[in-house]
């Protein structure tokens, strides 16, 4: 994967430094305005909405924070690996953390802590409650060619590394949860297969599409609405004291994947898209079903009967996830309704393979 182009004095100065061999810098402060961002706009006027494409100091934080997170999956084309322990980038990373923790306070309010036994019900009450716009529904009935493969294009930033994020909480698990994410993560891998990784069912919808099948391609085409999405589970996933919010979060996952799947699925089916494009989609709507049982019961469940001061964590990673989402679908939408592009960079939304 190569860096992407910089979207601000973050970006710019951090790629500059990764290009390098590993040395000492000194961090730059982590908003570049010097102060916090809001929906309103930071203290320089810039605006802050992440539902905007076109703002920058958020623009340029999600992606300094992805990249630095990144450091930890893949890497970067021209990187060295040994970034991903330098002590400068994990304190850039601190402060970007730090920020985005109080980005995801300001806009997910935190469900109240239930009783250990009523986390599976308070996690289904938080999802009936979701009443965030459908883009499976869109997608099913009305999006055309051009919006579905924006749509996978934003998604191929996680589902290429589908799994990954949620995988670092296994070993901070024991007993009974751990098993239940390890059975879970071990489906989304393919069960032994690699031509069943979700991963790569995904990269086969992505080349019926024509689209470019590699890793991170689209880094550089996808806004930081797309970034926080893959941005929070790494958060989670590498700090242990998030261990309860990351498995809320797939529990959120989990339970909001079949149906809006199966709709995914119908809707590149009305655009030509054949059986091997549409796997991805069709293995998900039967997959996730017996996730979600798992997830909810097995796996958070079982963790708060272990951890009964942390159910208050799973539901805030669940309604976290849930923002995220609808934070995506409101600006996918959004944009369509005005007849505009949803990426960041509208040129990359023709590359083909
Ligand atoms: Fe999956
Ligand atoms: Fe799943």
């Amino acid at each position: 994967m190569q860096l992407p182009a910089p979207r601000g004095p973050l970006t710019d100065r951090l790629f500059a430094e990764l290009v390098r061999p590993p040395h000492a810098f000194d961090p730059p402060p982590a908003d570049p305005y010097g102060g916090p961002c809001s929906p309103s706009g930071g203290p320089s006027g810039d605006p802050c909405d992440p539902c905007d494409g076109s703002s920058g100091s958020e623009e340029d934080a999600q992606l300094a924070l992805f990249v630095c997170y990144e450091l930890h999956y893949q890497g970067f084309d021209g990187v060295d690996d040994r970034w991903e322990w330098n002590p400068s980038v994990l304190a850039l990373r601190e402060r970007l953390e730090t920020w985005f923790e109080g980005w995801l306070a300001r806009r997910v309010p935190r469900p109240p802590a239930p009783q250990p036994r009523e986390v599976p019900r308070a996690l289904a009450a938080l999802v009936a409650a979701d009443d965030g716009p459908s883009l499976s529904a869109y997608l099913r009935g009305r999006g055309d060619a051009a919006q579905f493969r924006e749509f996978v294009v934003h998604r191929s930033i996680y589902q290429l590394k589908e799994a990954d994020p949620h995988t670092w909480g296994i070993p901070r698990l024991l007993g009974r949860p751990k098993a239940a994410l390890v059975e879970i993560q071990s489906d989304e891998y393919g069960g032994g297969r690699p031509e069943r990784m979700h991963a790569e069912l995904f990269r086969a919808t992505m080349r019926g599409l024509g689209l470019d099948d590699s890793y991170g391609a689209y880094l550089g085409s996808v806004p930081g609405v797309t970034l926080a999405i893959s941005n929070v589970m790494s958060l989670f996933g590498l700090h242990r004291h998030h261990r309860a919010a990351l498995l809320g979060h797939l529990a959120a996952f989990e339970m909001t994947s079949s149906l809006p799947n199966r709709r995914y699925s119908q809707g590149l089916r009305r655009l030509g898209g054949d059986a091997g494009a549409r796997r991805y989609y069709d293995e998900h709507v039967q997959a996730d079903a017996v996730h979600e049982q798992i997830a909810v019961h097995d796996m958070c469940g079982a963790f708060a009967a272990q951890h009964p001061a942390m159910t208050g964590d799973i539901l805030y990673g669940a309604a976290c996830a849930l923002t995220l989402d609808r934070l995506f679908a409101e600006h996918l939408l959004g944009r369509w309704r005005e007849g505009r592009t949803s990426l960041w960079r509208a040129d990359a939304e023709v590359t083909t393979r």
